[in-house]
């Protein structure tokens, strides 16, 4: 019988939906084979699906990686993480300026044995100085979520090989548009693909790119835990890996614009885009950045958090909302969102005030979002 998708062997456009949970084996051979890693195949929705692996040799093409492991939110590409390369005793080195949720995954990890160091990023340049022997992990992100502050990846992959550490970059904010954490070091990369990647504020998903042993291994955990990808998520967000570059590039040149122009506001006292020559991580950026320093800003403004909520409700284009990477740009304050459940004098200590926003720049036309920004500051 002909493949009822390819009858006449012309190939669909898109990758299929396939929703299947189960497959009809034809004979014990070719199960055999599948378990045993001979063939691609597919058996159970948990191990494997075609929809989702299509969308993983993108994202490994993106990361220039061997491979990529796909799954159901960036969180849980984190937590991947964590259970694959760790165990009870090791040392595992973070930041603070990092996404909030890892805060709550350390607690747990602490409960399983896991020492944990919590760094400021401003501190990565003496990095080794606190990897001990029993370090395993070094987590961070470059630019860093939500005071975009850069790591020197290299420097950072240095510090890992004193104790034989695993460096694990997240690179949601870059984007492999602008960054390969790979080429600069890292063991491997994480992605919330729920963000740029996806792009679109309609799907929920989570990457990993390295080596193929790596694949092998994060595999391992994905089909025990059960987080597979959902295949029409994986469709989302194939299709919106197709405008990836566009969107990346719009966003990159709207980030130094509105960057630009919130320079020379005296309402804003604090402003972070690495692409500004005057931010500390500028040279840094430069060298392991390349075509833009992505889409993402922060800033304090105004001097209260009351002064905060009046510019962000005065917002008319700019959407008040969590999530990064979209084609809407969306703007929110940090310490009542993503950073809501760390201690407050734990925000405070590594400069996430109470006034401070973070702007993730959408698609729309710079002068739009710089009208809108000039007429809602005038609200302070
Ligand atoms: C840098 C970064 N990493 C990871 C995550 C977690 O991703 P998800 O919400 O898809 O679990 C986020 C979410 O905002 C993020 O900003």
């Amino acid at each position: 019988m002909s493949d009822p998708l390819t009858p006449y062997g012309n190939k669909p456009m898109v990758t299929p939906i396939v929703n299947a949970v189960n497959y009809e084996y034809r004979d014990f051979e070719v199960l055999r084979r599948i378990t045993d890693g001979e063939i691609d195949g597919y058996t159970y929705h948990r191990d494997d699906n075609p929809t989702v692996r299509a969308v993983e040799d993108k994202i490994a093409e993106l990361e220039r990686s061997e491979d990529c492991i796909v799954c159901t939110s960036g969180m849980a590409a984190c937590t991947l993480v964590y259970l694959s390369y760790l165990k009870a005793g090791d040392n595992l080195i973070l930041f603070h300026d990092i996404y909030g949720a890892h805060y709550k995954v350390s607690l747990i990890l602490e409960r399983l044995g896991v020492e944990v160091t919590w760094l400021n990023a401003d501190e990565s340049a003496e990095l080794e100085r606190y990897v001990k022997p029993n370090t395993a992990m070094i987590f961070l992100e470059s630019p860093s979520n939500p005071l975009c502050k850069v790591i020197d990846i290299p420097e950072a992959r240095r510090a890992a090989d004193k104790s034989g550490a695993r460096l694990i970059v997240d690179n949601t904010f870059a984007t492999p548009y602008h960054q390969n954490p790979l080429e600069l070091g890292a063991h491997l990369v994480v992605h919330s693909a729920t963000k740029a990647l996806g792009g679109h504020n309609d799907l929920m998903a989570g990457a990993i790119a390295g080596s193929k042993e790596d694949y092998n291994t994060l595999w391992f955990t994905r089909q025990a835990v059960g987080c597979t990808l959902d295949a029409y998520s994986a469709s989302l967000l194939e299709r919106g890996l197709k405008t990836f570059e566009l969107r990346a590039e719009r966003m990159a040149s709207n980030g130094m614009a509105v960057a630009e122009f919130l320079k020379t506001k005296s309402s804003i006292s604090e402003l972070f885009y690495p692409g500004l020559s005057d931010h500390p991580g500028h040279a840094v950026a430069k060298r392991q950045m390349r075509g833009g320093f992505g889409g993402m800003l922060s800033f304090n403004v105004g001097q209260t958090q009351e002064d905060a909520k009046k510019f962000i409700s005065s917002l008319k284009v700019i959407k008040h909302a969590v999530s990064l990477g979209a084609t809407e740009s969306l703007i929110c304050i940090p310490y009542l969102t993503t950073m809501l459940y760390l201690p407050p004098e734990r925000r405070l200590s590594f400069g996430v005030c109470d006034n401070t926003v973070r702007l993730s720049m959408g698609v729309e036309k710079p002068e739009a979002l710089i009208g809108d920004l000039e007429q809602a500051l005038k609200f302070l």
